[in-house]
Order: structure tokens, then sequence, then C-alpha cells
């Protein structure tokens, strides 16, 4: 699978791939990536990307030439992009929406900065907007990097092991039960007494119901969606 970064800012975005599961995941081919700079595609003499906007209102935006230029030129290379907008103003991000697009062969991912890209590159170039969240970043560059780790993970290979995909967060819409490892006593706080007595049918009984409850405390809106099934277990 392959990551087209747009961004006037290439180096924020590159040393998230040099270590770790992105590195693993592109020295081993599961997923390639390259950068596009619009700077590098701007008509203007003085090589400006952006204008204040017409009809008044604060801040710079990115002009359309360099912007749709880039990402032409990303689409030309690959073929079958799919081409997503990181802007505050989107749509919210969601791990369902990640594991529907670790299926397409192409993302394109564009980082807007200052106040935003002029909508008719919108209209003509992207096929979808997403927020990481309700707060504002800088840039799009952090959020183009969230996109594309939550996706790349969800890609076959990409984790070696496909079970610990299946017991994440979110694939039921419920929270993780608390986890622990060794030692048994840690600052004077001990593990829940039944993790330690090895008696597994119990323990995933236990995890369920902290994790429902984890859920219903930290993510009442998660809870809501539960499906009945999983409440009425016990
Ligand atoms: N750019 C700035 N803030 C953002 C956000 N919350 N999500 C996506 N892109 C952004």
């Amino acid at each position: 699978m392959h990551f087209s970064f747009i961004t006037l800012f290439p180096s924020l975005i590159e040393g998230y791939f040099s270590d770790s599961i992105m590195k693993r995941a592109l020295d081993s081919g599961m997923i390639s990536i390259d950068f596009c700079n619009p700077r590098d595609f701007t008509l203007d003499k003085h090589k400006k990307v952006d204008a204040p906007m017409v009809g008044g209102g604060a801040g710079m935006l990115l002009t359309p030439q360099p912007l749709v230029d880039a990402i032409r030129n990303e689409k030309r290379k690959c073929g079958d992009a799919h081409t997503i907008l990181l802007t505050p103003v989107g749509k919210k991000f969601t791990h369902n929406d990640a594991v529907r697009l670790s299926k397409k062969a192409h993302i394109i991912l564009v980082s807007g900065r200052y106040e935003g890209v002029d909508e008719r590159v919108i209209e003509s170039q992207i096929d979808e907007v997403f927020s990481i969240g309700d707060f504002i970043l800088s840039g799009g560059e952090l959020a183009s990097l969230v996109l594309c780790d939550a996706i790349a993970r969800n890609v076959k290979g990409v984790l070696g092991n496909e079970e610990s995909l299946k017991e994440e967060s979110f694939e039921e819409h419920l929270l993780e039960a608390p986890a622990f490892s060794k030692p048994d006593n840690f600052e004077d706080k001990s593990i829940i007494s039944e993790f330690l007595k090895g008696n597994h049918s119990k323990i995933t009984a236990l995890k369920r119901e902290l994790s429902l409850r984890k859920t219903q405390y930290f993510r009442p809106d998660l809870y809501k969606k539960v499906d009945k099934r999983h409440k009425n277990e016990k």
C-alpha cells in the first residue's frame, strides 16, 4: 500500500518512519511512502503558495494552483488514488475508517496549513475530508501521520500478529480492560488477584466486565452504542 504525503513541511513527517512499526512496515515493503511539496510546483516567481482570503477573513489560504498540481503529480505516479484532506473542519476519523481505508492501494494525504485550502481544490481533487478531533493543530502534518499509522496497522502483515488487531479497542466499540505486566507488586500496588490465578475463563469474563465499566465511565457515547448483547452477558 502506498501513502503520498502532500505537505509544505515533509521533514515534520519523515522522522516518524525511522523507527518502530512504521519503519519495519517500510523496510519489509508492506507500505511505501513518498512526499510532494506544493512549493516545488508554484508558478509564482517568489515561490509563494498562500494568499489572503477573497472577501475578507483573518489569515492566509493555500492557493489552488500549487496544491492541485502537487496532487495531480501524485495521482499520475501511482494511479487509482484515494485523496484525503486533513483539516479541523472535516468529519471525525474513526477506527472503522482506518479499517475501510486499509483496503485501498494508494492514499494521498494532503496536509492543510494556514487557515485552510481554497474550496475549489476540495471540490475538484479531494475524495474525503477528515479531522482527528475537536482541537486546532498548527497544520495537518500530525493529523496525516495519525491517519497513516492507524490505516497501515490494519494492512495485512504490518503488525505481524493479526490477533493483536482483533483484541484492540473499538473493534467492538469497547475500551480495553486494564492490563498488567511484571512484577505482581509494584510500589505497594498489586495486580487484580483474579488475573494471577490462571483460570482463563474467569479472567476473560472479568476483563469483559471491566471493559464494559471502563467504556461506561470514560466513553458514555460509545457505551450507548454497545450491543445490548454485551450488556446482558452477565
Ligand atoms: N489541522 C489542524 N487541526 C486539525 C485537526 N484537528 N484534524 C485534522 N487536521 C487538522
